[in-house]
């Protein structure tokens, strides 16, 4: 901390950026300065005078403070940063005032208080070097017990050169779908009041500065860590000054009380164009989040047996199964839901978790040595926040059920009120008897209903469970799925170390759902399963080659009934697979970056690997593009003074239409990088929904 003429300055920097925060007196401070590092030396007493702002007619005389918790009692003409009522309903606005600050080179905590209400705020700042990312939490503490309807991270000022923020929705079999929202006077709110993290709402977002774009320029990008549905507000004040703030749901934090944290707020700024904010988000979850129970063990290939049998189990059926996507490549099975209670369909069962003797009778230990016999590992699947009204569990226990007994069901489900400590108990027993009977070495923990009512206690009371799980089961790995992506956030991704990022096994959908979720997720936690020839969610045919090429883009797996495959499917299959097992020491630590592709039919990115010494470049055809020839596909992150040997990996998948002789056909090539990245590579013709693998090493 600096102090001059009663201004307190703070600096987290690190190589690419600085982060400068300043207050007047006592105030709360605010971010006066963030974005590409500061040179040494900055006079932080310059930096405050310089970013103080005029007043005019009609304005108040003084600019009132962003601060990181903006007070409605300062005039404040936005969303204020807290929002709270008493005991007696009472509404309270805060005023608080410095206590102090504790450093260090990575992290800042700053601590105020407000006598005359009892109150005592907190904001952290951790700035992890390795990755550039900020971690931002907020807290709050009272004397007396208060009602919080909204406490926001620390709030961070968006840029004002910046024309429009990008954000996400999405659905059922398509997630990570794009907002793109002009900044205008006001605020674009997005509340998720589901409960769960949500198809509907992922909570990201990303600020480009004008001009930005994947490859280039500058970008601020947002993530609240948190599964339990959350609210961002990107507003416009009437000064033109942006705030972004990020924290729970409205109306999740049910009960009154004395303590209040906020998630992990992510917060990025690359000037490497978007795909330095990606970049920071892949590697920071990866390195920093994740904890896989073997971290030096390559991702394995899944076979996942759900869209082969459903809920019909018999025990040759799936040895058979097993077998033949052992031999295709895969080295480990799950099985998926139908395993316990009467499972035969979707309507009963959920909360029995004891093993189907009618499909079963000697349980899970034939299936599962078969399994191992075949040189692969055993997961298996459960959905342990549910309940179907047509269970044991619900004739027994009918009040352990969150929200109203008349309320509307979800796919025949509702929710288990897993805050109560008996239903924690009865789940915690449950699963741990299955793991602690058989050799399991993953869970795919499904979650497939909204809440009926938020309540953050629910996503509090799962972070327990997992963590009880895990520290007792240390050598089991969890995948969070939930309809597909309907739960992928860093808080539960601090627990789990895979996403089932959607239910579509079709290769188009899947490659804009790659793409999109590349923004925030690395490929090692992204799950990617080649699905049947027809796809089960979209009935679209697709060649065995897209699929299995979108899904080696990815943690690669199978989902498909390999009986289906025809010898040369089969082929295409095992090829690819030993391709992806043969590269996955560096691509499962690679950059993902997004190309900015010049034809809009074509979805592409390039897997950079970390020292920079090679690359793949997949360049799929989405649908037929408007000009008769491929445009150029300009690459990117690479050493433009570097020479490159490119290859295209696929080149046999060229159809007899693409009749001319384009070098890379037959050919390797020898390219700089500046060339790659400013011209880009010329590729033969080839068919709608077909895909280009493109390998590059650096001489
Ligand atoms: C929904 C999941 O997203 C699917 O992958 C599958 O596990 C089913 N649930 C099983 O019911």
């Amino acid at each position: 901390m600096s102090t001059v003429r009663d201004i307190r300055c703070w600096t987290l920097q690190d190589q690419r950026q600085s982060l400068i925060l300043a207050a007047h007196g006592t105030d709360l401070a605010e971010i006066i300065y963030w974005g590409p590092r500061l040179p040494d030396g900055t006079d932080l007493e310059m930096l405050v005078a310089a970013a103080r702002m005029d007043v005019t007619g009609g304005m108040l005389d003084a600019v009132p403070p962003l601060s990181i918790c903006p007070e409605a009692r300062r005039s404040f003409p936005g969303q204020p940063g807290l929002s709270l009522t008493n005991s007696a309903g009472e509404a309270l606005l805060p005023r608080f005032t410095f206590e102090r600050a504790e450093e260090d080179d990575q992290t800042l905590t700053l601590l105020y208080h407000d006598a005359k209400n009892g109150l005592r705020y907190r904001a952290r700042f951790e700035l992890a070097l390795a990755t550039g990312m900020i971690r931002a939490t907020a807290s709050l503490t009272s004397e007396q017990p208060v009602s919080v309807s909204w406490l926001s991270a620390p709030v961070f000022p968006a840029p004002q050169n910046s024309h429009e923020m990008i954000d996400f929705h999405g659905r059922w079999i398509g997630e990570f779908q794009t907002s793109r929202t002009p900044w205008s006077a006001g605020a674009r709110l997005r509340d998720n009041p589901t409960g769960r993290t949500g198809h509907e709402h992922f909570p990201g977002l990303i600020v480009p500065c004008t001009g930005a774009t994947n490859s280039q320029g500058s970008a601020y990008a947002f993530h609240y860590g948190w599964s339990g549905g959350h609210k961002m507000l990107a507003e416009e004040l009437p000064d033109g000054r942006r705030q972004i703030q990020w924290g729970h749901a409205t109306g999740s934090r049910r009960s009154p009380g004395t303590q209040f944290e906020t998630a992990p707020l992510y917060a990025v700024f690359s000037d490497q164009g978007i795909n330095g904010c990606a970049i920071a988000f892949q590697r920071h979850l990866r390195d920093k989040i994740l904890q896989p129970p073997a971290p030096a063990r390559p991702r394995p290939v899944h076979y996942n047996c759900w869209e082969a049998v459903y809920f019909d189990h018999d025990h040759a059926t799936l040895c058979d199964i097993a077998s033949r996507a052992a031999a295709l490549g895969a080295e480990r099975f799950v099985l998926d839901d139908g395993w316990f209670g009467r499972r035969d369909d979707d309507t009963t069962s959920l909360g029995d978790w004891t093993i189907d003797r009618r499909k079963y009778p000697d349980g899970l230990m034939p299936l599962i040595n078969h399994v191992h016999a075949e040189g692969m590992t055993f997961g298996i699947w459960f959905e342990p926040e549910m309940i179907n009204p047509d269970s044991d569990l619900f004739r027994t226990h009918p009040d352990w059920v969150l929200g109203d007994p008349d309320q509307v069901l979800g796919r025949q489900q509702m929710v288990l009120n897993i805050a109560l400590p008996e239903v924690q108990a009865y789940l915690y027993e449950r699963i741990s008897a299955v793991l602690a009977d058989h050799p399991i070495d993953y869970v795919k923990w499904d979650h497939n209903r909204v809440l009926p009512e938020p309540d953050s206690a629910q996503a509090e009371a799962i972070y327990v469970l997992f963590d009880r799980l895990r520290a007792d089961f240390p050598t089991v790995e969890f995948e969070s799925c939930s309809s597909g992506g309907g739960r992928i956030d860093f808080g539960i991704l601090s627990r789990t170390h895979r996403v089932w990022l959607s239910d579509s096994n079709d290769p188009l959908e899947r490659l804009r759902i790659q793409h999109e979720a590349a923004l925030f997720l690395p490929m090692v936690v992204t799950g990617s399963h080649v699905g049947p020839r027809k796809c089960h969610t979209s009935g679209r045919e697709t060649d065995i080659r897209l699929r299995a090429w979108v899904a080696a883009q990815r943690h690669m797996g199978f989902e498909m009934d390999p009986r289906e495959l025809t010898e040369e499917e089969a082929d295409v299959l095992r090829q690819v697979t030993r391709w992806w097992k043969g590269n996955r020491h560096w691509t499962e630590r690679a950059d993902i970056l997004r190309l900015d592709s010049d034809d809009p039919a074509v979805i592409a990115e390039l897997q950079r690997a970390v020292d920079g010494s090679r690359f793949v470049a997949f360049a799929g055809l989405s649908a037929a593009s408007a000009q008769i020839l491929p445009r150029p596909l300009r690459l990117t992150g690479l050493e433009p003074g570097t020479l490159y040997e490119i290859s295209l990996l696929n080149r046999d998948d060229a159809p007899g239409l693409s009749r001319g002789s384009p070098l890379l056909k037959t050919e390797t090539a020898r390219l700089s990088g500046q060339y790659l990245m400013h011209q880009g590579i010329t590729l033969p013709w080839t068919f709608p929904q077909s895909i280009w693998v493109i390998e590059g090493t650096r001489l």
